[in-house]
This record gives structure tokens, sequence and C-alpha cells, in this order.
């Protein structure tokens, strides 16, 4: 699963380093992406009030990188901190023009394998009942996953019985992080270039 190549593009997990290309695809998504990522009207403010608080230690988030931007992110929140053990939030955002072409549901399955490599067995997904696109993307998963709605909340359950695959995810930390790493000192060694000019 290390560093899939989805139409020239790269997925892997993101760092607290990563957080400014977090907040950037957010803010790029418009308001309809918005209102079925967040299942409300949410403002720019929020969304980098959001993006700077998703690097906890609890949360685990891929990205979709095409040419150095982040173009789509699945995340996966509140496991082992959380009051209810066993469960975790998922979310998932693709910006328009990368959409249909297999990045959402590359994202889900990393998100998917993660849950369980921490013991989540229940993964929760707020989506209005009108939102397709979540719906179908679920449905890819069918196989794998039992799909079911929250009662009290409307929102899509998934209840995942399957055994952990710790091993892939490690790998795949290691070598995103030295992605991540190198981005940073890239960065760094562009404004430091700069300030000489
Ligand atoms: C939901 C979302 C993440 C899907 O991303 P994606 O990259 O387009 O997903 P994929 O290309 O992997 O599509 C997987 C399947 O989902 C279904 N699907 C995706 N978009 C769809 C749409 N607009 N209508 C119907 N089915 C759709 C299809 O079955 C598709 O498989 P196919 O292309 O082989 O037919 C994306 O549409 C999105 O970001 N939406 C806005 C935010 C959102 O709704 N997030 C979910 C709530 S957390």
């Amino acid at each position: 699963m290390e560093h899939a190549l989805i139409h020239g593009g790269v997925v892997r997990r993101l760092w607290p380093s990563d957080m400014h290309h977090f907040r950037d695809h957010l803010l790029r998504l418009d308001t309809q992406s918005r209102q079925e990522r967040f299942a409300m009207v949410v403002s720019d403010d929020f969304l980098t009030n959001y993006a700077e608080r998703c690097f906890g230690i609890d949360d685990v988030i891929f990205g979709y990188f095409v040419d150095g931007v982040l173009r789509g992110a699945g995340e996966l929140r509140g496991v082992g901190l959380g009051l209810d053990a066993g469960s975790a939030e998922a979310a998932f955002s693709v910006e328009h023009d990368w959409r249909r072409r297999g990045v959402g549901s590359e994202l889900m399955g990393r998100i998917v394998q993660a849950a369980r490599n921490r013991g989540a067995d229940t993964l929760y997904m707020s989506c209005l009942a009108r939102n397709r696109a979540m719906q179908g993307l679920a449905k890819k998963f069918e196989a794998d996953l039992q799909f079911d709605t929250d009662e009290l909340t409307g929102r899509l359950v998934a209840r995942t019985p399957s055994a952990a695959q710790l091993w892939n995810e490690w790998i795949d930390d290691a070598s995103s992080y030295a992605t991540a790493m190198l981005d940073l000192h890239t960065r760094e060694f562009a404004m430091q270039r700069n300030m000489r000019r």
C-alpha cells in the first residue's frame, strides 16, 4: 500500500509538518463539498481552526498529493482515547477535479486498515442522507464491512470484523514520515535562499 500511484499522484500519511497542506486543501473545497464533508455549512475560519487541531496524538490522516499539492484526505480520529473504546470517526474529502479516479477508495482502504490496527471495530462517518458519492464509496467496501445507519445521529456506521495488518502500516508510516521531512527541509531551504537574496 506504500505510496500508491493514482493518476500521477501519491497517497501517504500526513504529519504535523503537513498541516498547511491539509488546511489549504480544506479551504479549496467549495460550499457544497464543505457541507457534504462536515454535514453543515462551514466558513474559512472554521476550517483553519479545524486543520490546526487535527494532528493530535490520536489522529491519523492520509493525503493524496499531486505535484506536491494535497488534493484529497482521509481522516481517522477517536481511537484509543475515545470514551467509546473500539469505535472511531472517519471522514473523506477529495477536490472536484480529482474525483472518480479511485482516490476516495484508496483513502478509505487505508483508514479502514488504520482503524483495525488500532483495535477499532466500528467506524462512524458523518454523511448526509443525500450524499450519493459517500454512499457509493461505502458500497465499494461492502464485501469487507458491514454498513448501517446510526439511529440517533443518522451517521453511516461501518463495522470491521477482520484481523489487524499492522506491518503494512508501519512500513508506510516510516516512508511517509521521511517524505514529509524532506518536504519540510525543501521549504526551509527555499525560504533561507529567498531571505539571502
Ligand atoms: C465522497 C468522496 C470522498 C469520493 O471520492 P472519490 O475520489 O470520487 O471516490 P472514488 O473515485 O474512489 O469513487 C468510489 C465509488 O464511489 C461512488 N461514487 C463516487 N462519486 C459518486 C457520485 N458523485 N455519485 C454516485 N456514486 C459516486 C462510485 O461507486 C465510485 O466508484 P466508480 O467510480 O468505480 O463508479 C468525494 O466525492 C468527496 O470528497 N465528496 C465531498 C466530501 C464528502 O462528501 N465526504 C464524505 C463525508 S465524510
